[in-house]
């Protein structure tokens, strides 16, 4: 660097940013794509978003003031740094707005943004550390560059708090389905806001035609039925409140899942029917019995199911950008076996449902019987 070294703090602090960038961009990378990593990515994309100008402009700033100056060793590794700022930056940028404004975020632009990011980031982190060690002027040096570094590090873990008290679940009561076969992998009940919400699946347009289809059909209707809700009401009446279970575990599988004890009018869960969270978290189907699965929490993305459309929508560019979790969560392999439906299209009727027919073991394989 020549004698005017007045762009030299704002360098190191660009560099305090570009450092945070880069250590908080491998991260979701590295780690499990879980809530915490998911904050860390919202932070790395609000930082980046607001770097970009400010820092282009104090780059290029300083790499014309090197260029003035007499080459010192480490001045390519500036120069190669400051190439990999664009390529950083357009492929962030263009990430971001597939993420927002796109359906399907492609893997390749994912793989450009990643190894640029290692290769770039490698040399400008030996860039920044290599020039401030050896920098000419060295008035707090450390300083300049500690700060936004710990500000970002500060609010990072600030917000990985209050996320993880937000996330805090309450013990959920204990899941008692009799005489449905149905049961949870946890063994207590789903909380039946992570089963609704099908209209999200086609709102956030990436699954809107399965939706229009299964806005009109048989499984979105099958707790409010009028049929089965006259017929499910007259059996309670005859069998008691808690039958009404039975009938739960295919018709209104939310109601079930989510602890209620299945009134014989229908509820705001049952005219969920059967969501397409429900299905798509529905596990090891089994023909024996009936409604013989094992329902699963899916694990919502920060966000999911927060009242700001906003917020919504930031959920949703997290879903595009890493969709891991949620393609972990509604894997459709499950469903493709012919257990899948079977496990609610045949009937079984033992003993605890009619009160005639010999008890219904688990264990032992069963003939269907028609209802
Ligand atoms: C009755 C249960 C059921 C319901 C309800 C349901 N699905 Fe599915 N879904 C399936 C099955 C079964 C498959 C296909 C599995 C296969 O053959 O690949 C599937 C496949 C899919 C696929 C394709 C997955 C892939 O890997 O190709 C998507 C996406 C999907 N469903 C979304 C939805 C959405 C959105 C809804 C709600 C509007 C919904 N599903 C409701 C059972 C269901
Ligand atoms: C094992 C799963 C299962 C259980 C348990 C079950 N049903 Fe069903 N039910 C179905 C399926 C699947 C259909 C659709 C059959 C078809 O149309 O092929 C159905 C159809 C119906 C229909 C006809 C709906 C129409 O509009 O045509 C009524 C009514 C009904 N069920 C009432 C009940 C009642 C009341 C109970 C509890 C006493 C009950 N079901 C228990 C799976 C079940
Ligand atoms: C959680 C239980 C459940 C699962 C799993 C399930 N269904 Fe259903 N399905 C029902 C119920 C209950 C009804 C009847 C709804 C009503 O009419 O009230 C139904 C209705 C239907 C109907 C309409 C039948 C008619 O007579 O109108 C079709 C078709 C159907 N299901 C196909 C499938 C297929 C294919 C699968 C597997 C991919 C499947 N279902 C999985 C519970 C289920």
């Amino acid at each position: 660097m020549n004698n005017d070294s007045a762009s030299l703090p704002s360098s190191r602090r660009g560099s305090a940013i570009f450092i945070f960038l880069a250590l908080s961009g491998l991260i979701p990378w590295l780690v499990r794509y879980g809530v915490i990593s998911q904050w860390i990515l919202l932070l790395h994309i609000i930082v980046g978003l607001a770097a970009i100008i400010p820092l282009t402009v104090i780059f290029t700033k300083h790499g014309r003031e090197a260029d003035r100056d007499s080459p010192t060793r480490w001045w390519s590794t500036g120069l190669w740094s400051g190439i990999g700022w664009a390529a950083l930056s357009l492929s962030g940028l263009w990430l971001v707005g597939k993420g927002i404004w796109g359906v399907f975020v492609p893997y390749r632009m994912h793989s450009v943004h990643l190894v640029a990011g290692l290769a770039f980031g490698a040399v400008g982190l030996f860039h920044v550390v290599y020039g401030v060690a050896q920098s000419k002027f060295p008035q707090g040096r450390y300083a300049q560059l500690a700060r936004p570094l710990a500000l970002c590090i500060l609010i990072l873990a600030v917000g990985a708090v209050v996320i993880g008290i937000t996330r805090r679940q309450e013990t959920l009561a204990i899941a008692n389905f009799i005489p449905s076969n149905a049961r949870t992998d946890t063994g207590r009940v789903i909380p039946a806001k992570l089963l609704l919400s099908s209209e999200s699946c086609g709102a956030s347009g990436c699954h809107s035609t399965i939706y229009e289809e299964w806005v009109p059909s048989a499984h979105h209707f099958s707790g409010a039925d009028p049929f089965y809700a006259v017929i499910k009401a007259n059996y309670v009446k005859a069998q008691g409140a808690g039958a009404g279970k039975y009938c739960a575990g295919c018709h209104e599988p939310i109601s079930l899942m989510s602890g209620e004890n299945i009134p014989a009018h229908t509820s705001p869960t049952s005219q969920a029917g059967s969501s397409c969270v429900f299905c798509h978290a529905l596990r090891n189907p089994d023909v024996k019995g009936n409604a013989n699965y094992v329902a699963t929490a899916p694990n919502p993305y920060l966000f999911e199911f927060s009242s700001s459309p906003v917020l919504r929508k930031v959920s949703q560019a997290l879903i595009r950008l890493h969709p891991e979790q949620h393609k972990l969560d509604y894997d459709a392999q499950h469903s493709q076996s012919i257990e899948f439906c079977g496990t609610c299209h045949k009937q079984y009727l033992d003993k605890r449902v009619n009160g005639w027919r010999r008890d219904h073991d688990r264990t032992e394989q069963t003939a269907p019987a028609r209802c």
